[in-house]
């Protein structure tokens, strides 16, 4: 029998049971258990399942008794608990597998297990909410078992407070606090773009303006652009601390006429040396302590 003809029968002996066996029926229904298997078409109805109990008819059962052919088992299992089924394929929470039939002897497919599980999750108006089980993705989050992965996405200018966006359910607990969605003041733009966009290499002195700035360890940090004779103008963190505080500048050298980044290439020609005399920075500019506004600087160059 293949997979398709079990379910079919089991809906129709699903039918047939909830005809036969309504509340009224409990006590002919309790009765067809029996010690012995008589009609040989009965199942030995096995131990109860940890954490739970098997039940027919919301009936608890009595391990080594057996069950009539024809009628349905499930587990009840205790708080905190969840019944799940097995299949070839591991774990399974479908309808199909919670529940077994009664054939010819046989349990249909194997019995419904109870499984540990973590608190429930829903969605919120500023959340929705899935839950994914061995990759496949639940109707809801209610008793998430083992291995359960809950994502969280958030509606528009909302974000998780953490980096992860979701949870995984282990040992009955959520592994990390199930993210939250709270408000943000706009909304990002996207990640991850570079500062130079389709950048070409450019041919020399096509930007004679430009400076090149080298630091006390001949590094170059920074760009200026020449102003006027001896005025260049930059940006004030690359000269002062994260407070905003200017380092010394003697520290600092101004090249001109630079087309290779490198404090000494053999292969620039014409370039011009100055040494800072003054820098001037924005009263406003406090670096860290207040997001870098008005980072820039004005640098007066030496005389000679
Ligand atoms: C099954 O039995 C339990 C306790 O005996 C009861 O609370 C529950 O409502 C019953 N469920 C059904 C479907 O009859
Ligand atoms: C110069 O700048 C480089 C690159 O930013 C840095 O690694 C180095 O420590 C700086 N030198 C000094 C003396 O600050």
């Amino acid at each position: 029998m293949n997979k398709n003809t079990n379910l079919c029968i089991l809906i129709f002996f699903l039918g047939t049971h909830c005809l036969m066996m309504g509340p009224q029926r409990t006590d002919s229904y309790v009765r067809g258990i029996q010690d012995k298997d008589p009609d040989k078409g009965g199942c030995l109805i096995p131990e109860h399942p940890d954490n739970g109990v098997y039940v027919i008819n919301n009936n608890t059962l009595t391990p080594g008794s057996y069950a009539p052919a024809f009628n349905v088992l499930m587990a009840h299992c205790k708080k905190n608990y969840t019944p799940y089924g097995t299949t070839s394929k591991g774990i399974s929470l479908s309808a199909y597998s919670l529940l077994s039939v009664c054939i010819d002897g046989q349990w249909l497919n194997p019995l419904p297990l109870c499984a540990r599980t973590c608190k429930s999750i829903s969605s919120t108006e500023t959340e929705t909410v899935t839950c994914k089980h061995l990759g496949e993705t639940l109707d809801n989050c209610d008793n998430p078992v083992e291995g359960t992965v809950a994502r969280v996405e958030c509606i528009p200018f909302h974000e998780t407070e953490s980096p992860n966006d979701f949870a995984t359910c282990h040992d009955g607990v959520w592994d990390v606090p199930v993210p939250s969605c709270l408000p943000v003041c706009g909304e990002k733009r996207l990640k991850g773009l570079h500062h130079i966009i389709e950048g070409e290499i450019a041919v020399k002195s096509d930007y004679p303006w430009h400076v090149a700035i080298y630091n006390a360890t001949n590094d170059n940090i920074c760009g200026g652009t020449i102003i006027s004779h001896r005025i260049v103008l930059s940006a004030a963190h690359c000269f002062t601390d994260s407070y905003g505080k200017l380092y010394s500048i003697s520290d600092y050298i101004i090249k001109a006429g630079k087309y290779y980044r490198a404090y000494e290439d053999s292969r620039d020609e014409g370039v011009q040396e100055s040494l800072i005399d003054t820098i001037v920075l924005p009263e406003r500019y406090k670096a860290t302590v207040n997001n870098y506004e008005a980072d820039l600087a004005i640098l007066v160059l030496t005389k000679n």
